[in-house]
């Protein structure tokens, strides 16, 4: 008899003329109250184990051994967890901090208490939104950079776009974070190793379920220990080479050391730069890579968008390079990266540990217990949001915005992102640049499957034709429309002046 875990998970995608449903997988339809083979599932891709009533604003819990996981899936609810009742739910997850502890040790991701307290202020100082606009010169050449090296490979080449994008965001997170070429070789090595990576951590920690609040620590097998080598090779360098003199004095890096300076209290020893420079670097390179590939994937199937972008690129910039003074008028290059966050967040699933026993909606919760937001689950949830599976970039013009904590790609309270405004702008400009030349163009029928491992990617990659674009005269182009509010609860809007 086949065990239900086990086959292979169904993809849904809806594609016609005029209306997109990018893929998805089905909803769960295994035997009800059977949680072991949905953990199983679940080690293999998070995505997967969703019913159809999971997909509804509301707060549910499962039981296994004895454990208590509790599903919130309602945004009041959110904001009380992540903003109210923060203090009680500051500590993510032992799968999580398992998960990533061996390659970033007890950098700002995963940390909590004092260290991730003082810590904190210093890396939201140093990727803050007022740093963005110093920092967009490297985006902008690293993005043309790019540009000019795919107009030397033939018309209609078939490329990945996974590691394409995984490969600019890196050179542009060194370039900011360290000062310096991270150069092709190492761009790779790093995508190539944290794919690995990712493909062999088991992220569900069964030890938490049979009884450890920590969990146990990874089996640090001879393959895992190869990738986690191969990318603290390459960022150990580039911190010795920098630590060593040879990296840009404007960079993030640079400004880590001299707050450290300023302040020994802050007790950042080697190790600890190492390990807040490795978060940096992965956190901010990663999660833009899975947008920007993801977006390309939305346009290729969605021409009549494609279309209105390439329209107001026109529009906007003639035949000029897109910058950062374009982008408040680049509204369907923004509004396409934030439908894109909406359908695919790079991390789509926020988990956290209570310290102490709390009432979350109607349900007692013991400490220690298993707390999951979802945005995959909360930015597809029908009351939400209309048609929730559709590609619909219109959803965030003219100034509509989604409600207050249904939309979270970002997170929200104390640990939001503290690289949204750097890794928006960084998204919207390098999309704007790149489209502005290029097409990516998808074989009808070619199977995409979203998987959710550490982030959420496709799982296969995503192979397929790039397309050198003609320009088009810039007046024959759609009208923009007008201006909207970008309100981000957090801070204010990264591309007004
Ligand atoms: C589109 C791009 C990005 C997305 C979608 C994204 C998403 C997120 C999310 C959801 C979290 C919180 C995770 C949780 O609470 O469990 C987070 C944390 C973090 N992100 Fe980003 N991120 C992006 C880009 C960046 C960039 C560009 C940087 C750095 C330059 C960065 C640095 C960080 C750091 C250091 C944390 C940990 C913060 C803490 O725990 O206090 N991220 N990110």
């Amino acid at each position: 008899m086949r065990v239900r875990f086990r086959q292979p998970v169904e993809i849904v995608e809806h594609v016609s003329d005029t209306v997109l449903e990018p893929a998805h997988a089905a909803y769960y339809s295994g035997p009800p109250g059977k949680f072991l083979p949905l953990l199983l599932r679940a080690r293999r891709d998070f995505l997967s184990i969703w019913r159809v009533g999971d997909y509804r604003e509301k707060v549910s819990q499962v039981r296994l051994f004895g454990r208590q996981i509790v599903l919130v899936n309602a945004p009041e609810v959110i904001r009380d967890i992540l903003v109210k009742r923060r203090d009680n739910y500051e500590r993510k997850s032992p799968q999580m901090r398992r998960a990533l502890e061996y390659l970033l040790g007890d950098g700002l991701f995963i940390s909590d208490g004092p260290t991730w307290r003082q810590r904190r202020a210093l890396v939201s100082d140093i990727v803050h939104k007022d740093r963005v606009p110093a920092f967009s010169p490297i985006i902008e050449r690293t993005a043309l950079e790019m540009a000019r090296r795919w107009k030397q490979i033939p018309d209609r080449t078939t490329i990945d776009i996974l590691p394409e994008m995984a490969a600019l965001t890196a050179e542009i997170i060194s370039r900011s974070v360290f000062g310096q070429e991270l150069g092709d070789a190492d761009t790779a090595e790093v995508s190539a190793s944290f794919t690995q990576y990712q493909a062999l951590v088991d992220s569900t920690n069964p030890g938490y379920f049979l009884g450890l609040d920590e969990g146990l620590p990874m089996v640090r097998t001879p393959a895992l220990r190869r990738a986690v080598r191969r990318m603290h090779t390459v960022i150990d360098r580039i911190v010795e080479d920098h630590l060593a003199g040879r990296g840009s004095h404007h960079s993030m890096m640079e400004l880590l050391v001299r707050r450290q300076a300023r302040n020994p209290e802050l007790g950042l020893n080697a190790v600890a730069l190492r390990n807040e420079a490795a978060t940096i670097f992965m956190a901010g390179h990663e999660t833009t890579a899975a947008t920007l590939t993801w977006a390309w994937y939305l346009l290729a199937r969605a021409p009549w968008v494609e279309r209105a972008v390439h329209d107001e690129i026109a529009a906007v910039c003639g035949d000029r390079a897109p910058t950062l003074d374009d982008l408040p008028r680049l509204h369907w290059c923004q509004a396409v990266i934030d439908e894109t966050l909406r359908l695919y967040p790079p991390v789509p699933i926020l988990a956290r540990q209570n310290a102490e026993a709390d009432r979350i909606g109607d349900i007692d919760v013991r400490p220690g217990s298993l707390i999951l937001i979802v945005p995959w689950l909360l930015h597809r949830t029908e009351s939400l949001f209309e048609a929730p599976h559709e590609f619909r970039p219109e959803r965030f013009m003219d100034g509509r915005r989604p409600a207050p904590y249904s939309y979270i790609p970002f997170a929200s309270g104390p640990r939001v992102c503290p690289g949204q405004h750097f890794g928006l702008t960084e998204a919207v400009l390098c999309l704007a640049i790149l489209a502005q030349r290029f097409r990516f163009v998808l074989p009808p029928g070619q199977k995409v499957v979203p998987q959710c491992r550490l982030t959420l990617r496709p799982r296969d990659g995503l192979p397929g034709m790039l397309v050198h674009r003609r320009r088009r005269p810039a007046g024959d182009a759609v009208t923009c429309p007008p201006a909207r509010e970008r309100e981000h609860e957090s801070a204010g809007c990264p591309y007004s002046a």
